[in-house]
């Protein structure tokens, strides 16, 4: 970039979230100009598809589908990459910062997996590496997980990160609206990941706890060390029944200190029902922190979608661009704590909520009882729901006191080994408010 000339852009990406960054590059040329005291110019676009219509008018001359125009090119200082999936996206974002290029990505699963080794490589080259938009869509949480309240021991997050399983759990919860449709509606409104697998078993919300986790408890966090369940076991009577117990369904991505450890789960939890985590609707998002100085601190806003996603992006670019216009040196934010390491999820304490079918006569529940108690896991209610004439079972919602994770999964396995078990249905953890 020569001092009198713009900065310009290389756009890897023009779907939902690629194309509001490029209608924003394109329609508000004039004010991010202002903002950053040089333009930002959109110098080229890679696609899959030259001929595929798009939702925005870009020139056709930018559009490309070789990574090299972007890679290669002298003229561009900041990569924006908006593709998505691990292959080829970490190939293009290594090569654009060894070509000495700036990066944006809102790439959680690269991130997730790689985060670390592409940091190092930005921080040697002396080169800017922005991701907001991986966590959480328009909601700022990387800025201040590494800026605002970085002075804080963070002890716990607590969060909604995935648009789409909250949009799906919010319709099933409060319309009533079967599990297929709602995800059908998600994916028409451009919340889902090209393979919704990713959101509906919380892939997604553990690769973006995976980030969030290795900045706020500065340990080296991989995807695969986030333990992971997603939303496709509930079913319709799990809302009915949580709500009766004064409780919301929600996945939920928990990351805690205990124990000089850290904690990091992504599961469905019943979230009482007066708690602000419970009332995140639809594609909301909302990620609680909590730190020794600041307290509790709740970001909540749009996780998903073209627009704030966009938003996210254009804050990263507007960044780059102004501390590039400025010549200011660039920063080394991530300070990684060796000793800090991921606990066991067996070592888990919580409540669970339990839904099974059993024979519907007398000392089943005297067996189910003595499992439990074996294991030292205390029953704090049981309701017995339907009984079923025909098959002569009826349906029981055991709500258990805490218990540690590693017996209440070996309960389960015993139970279901009773000749009097029919089904076991659903094992939710309780979260408290
Ligand atoms: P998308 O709609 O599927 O768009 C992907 C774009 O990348 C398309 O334009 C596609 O080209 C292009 N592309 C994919 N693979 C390519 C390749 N190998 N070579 C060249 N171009 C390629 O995805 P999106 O929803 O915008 O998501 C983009 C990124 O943002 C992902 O990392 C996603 O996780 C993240 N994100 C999305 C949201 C959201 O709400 N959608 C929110 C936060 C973060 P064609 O159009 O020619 O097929
Ligand atoms: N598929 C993601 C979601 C997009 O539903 O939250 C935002 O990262």
């Amino acid at each position: 970039m020569k001092a009198d000339e713009g900065i310009s852009v290389g756009l890897m990406g023009l779907g939902v979230v690629g194309s509001g960054v490029a209608r924003t590059l394109l329609q508000k040329a004039g004010a991010l100009a202002r903002l950053v005291g040089r333009p930002l110019v959109l110098r080229r676009v890679l696609v899959r598809d030259l001929h595929k219509p798009r939702t925005v008018e870009v020139p056709r001359a930018l559009l490309t589908t070789n990574p090299e125009e972007l890679l290669a090119n002298d003229d561009v200082d900041v990569v924006v990459e908006l593709m998505g999936g691990e292959h080829p996206a970490l190939e293009y974002l290594q090569r654009a910062l060894a070509a000495g290029k700036h990066v944006v990505t809102a790439n959680k699963e690269v991130l997730a997996k790689h985060g670390a080794v592409l940091l190092d490589q930005a921080s040697a080259k002396g080169l800017h590496l922005r991701f907001e938009a991986s966590v959480g869509g328009g909601i700022p949480i990387i800025g201040p997980l590494t800026r605002d309240l970085l002075g804080n021991e963070i002890s716990s997050i607590r969060a909604i990160i995935n648009g789409t399983t909250n949009y799906i759990l919010t319709r099933m919860a409060r319309d009533k609206v079967d599990y297929a449709t709602a995800l059908r509606e998600a994916q028409g409104l451009g919340y889902a990941e090209a393979d919704p697998t990713n959101d509906v078993e919380g892939i997604d919300a553990a690769y973006k706890l995976a980030i969030l986790a290795t900045l706020a408890f500065r340990t080296r966090v991989h995807a695969t060390d986030v333990y992971r369940e997603g939303i496709t076991r509930l079913e319709a009577k799990d809302f009915r029944y949580a709500h009766e117990l004064g409780y919301q369904i929600k996945l939920l991505a928990i990351g805690r200190q205990v124990n000089g450890a850290v904690q990091l789960r992504v599961h469905p939890a019943m979230v009482p029902l007066e708690t602000s985590l419970a009332k995140v609707d639809g594609a909301y998002n909302a990620v609680e922190v909590e730190g020794d100085l600041a307290g509790k601190v709740m970001f909540h806003g749009l996780g998903a979608g073209a627009l704030p996603t966009t938003s996210a992006v254009v804050g990263d670019l507007l960044e780059i661009a102004r501390l590039l216009a400025a010549n200011a040196p660039v920063v080394q934010r991530l300070a990684l704590d060796p000793d800090s390491h991921v606990c066991p999820m067996d070592d888990l304490v919580t409540q669970y909520y339990m839904r099974l079918n059993v024979a519907d006569r007398s000392g089943v529940l005297a067996q189910i009882g003595r499992i439990l108690g074996d294991l030292d896991i205390s029953i704090a209610s049981v309701i017995q729901k339907d009984a079923d004439r025909r098959t002569g079972t009826a349906e029981l919602v055991i709500m258990t006191h805490p218990g540690r994770e590693a017996a209440v999964q070996e309960a389960w396995r015993q139970v279901a080994r009773l000749g009097v078990t029919d089904r076991l249905n659903t094992l939710i953890r309780v979260e408290a408010a």
